[in-house]
């Protein structure tokens, strides 16, 4: 596949999936044109997680209670996300869904959202900065991720193991999760990245998963959290496909965001 039809190809299933996601629960899967995808895994290699170990995981949902994307508890009245997430659905119609594991539960607490920052620069996300805050209205009331220190590169060092949550799909062309799942992946190299996604830019991304592939994020879980024990190292950005060979999970690198989203997280803190 060319350079251009790829990049379009993920441009076009990125679109049908914002509009996909809020009008059904069930997204069409774009790839499945491709009969590569035809083996295309389950989400692909995870487990039930628990709250319990990763509070900060919260998902986002339309007024009808869908699930579209997931986030991550940045401070008590913020959240960040994808900013392709962000743009999805029309911010009077957001809802943060916190502390509920399974969707089909009313666990938790639900909170709509005054103000949403997105990145400068976002286009779409294989042009990077995928990341957007949200402000809720009222407090969250469960621990936030920490953020990485920017002075020290090492959770994004080749082979770290790290850890992907979202209650997205499950299955190629299935159901998306009623539980919150987890899949650990190492961190990707630049210079392997790179060699994967010919728009992979060092910068504002990072790549996880395995040279076979098997384990990866899946659509629904964009915006969800990448962690290293407790710190925010990713966002659920995008991939061809979920889980093939040589087709790892992008994600948006957070490290190069942490003002920006320590200004949205704490406002209070600003002159
Ligand atoms: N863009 C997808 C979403 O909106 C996430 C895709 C992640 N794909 C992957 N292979 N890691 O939910």
């Amino acid at each position: 596949m060319s350079v251009k039809s790829r990049r379009s190809l993920l441009l076009v299933s990125g679109a049908l999936l914002a509009v996909a996601a809020v009008a059904v629960p069930v997204v069409v899967n774009t790839a499945s044109a491709d009969p590569a995808s035809a083996n295309q895994p389950r989400i692909v290699g995870g487990n039930k997680a628990s709250l319990d170990d990763h509070p900060y995981a919260v998902y986002l949902a339309d007024t009808g209670g869908n699930q579209y994307c997931g986030a991550v508890i940045v401070s008590s009245t913020a959240v960040a996300t994808a900013a392709h997430c962000a743009k999805a659905v029309a911010k009077q119609d957001v809802r943060v869904v916190a502390g509920r594991e399974d969707k089909r539960t009313n666990d938790g607490q639900v909170l709509s959202v005054s103000k949403i920052w997105i990145s400068k620069g976002y286009n779409d996300p294989t042009q990077g900065n995928d990341i957007a805050v949200l402000t809720v209205r009222g407090q969250l009331d469960y621990r936030p991720a920490k953020l990485p220190d920017s002075g020290d590169p090492s959770v994004y060092r080749e082979g770290t193991q790290a850890t992907v949550l979202g209650w997205g799909r499950v299955a190629d062309g299935g159901d998306r999760s009623d539980y919150l799942r987890s899949a650990q992946v190492p961190v990707i190299g630049d210079k392997d990245c790179n060699s994967d996604y010919d728009v992979y830019d060092p910068k504002t991304m990072v790549c996880a998963g395995y040279a076979d592939g098997g384990v990866d994020a899946c659509q629904g879980d964009s915006g969800g959290p990448l962690v290293v024990g407790d710190t925010l190292i990713g966002l659920v950005s995008f991939g061809d496909g979920c889980g093939k060979a040589g087709k790892p999970g992008v994600y948006t690198r957070v490290s190069a965001y942490v003002d920006d989203i320590q200004q949205q997280a704490n406002p209070r803190l600003l002159g």
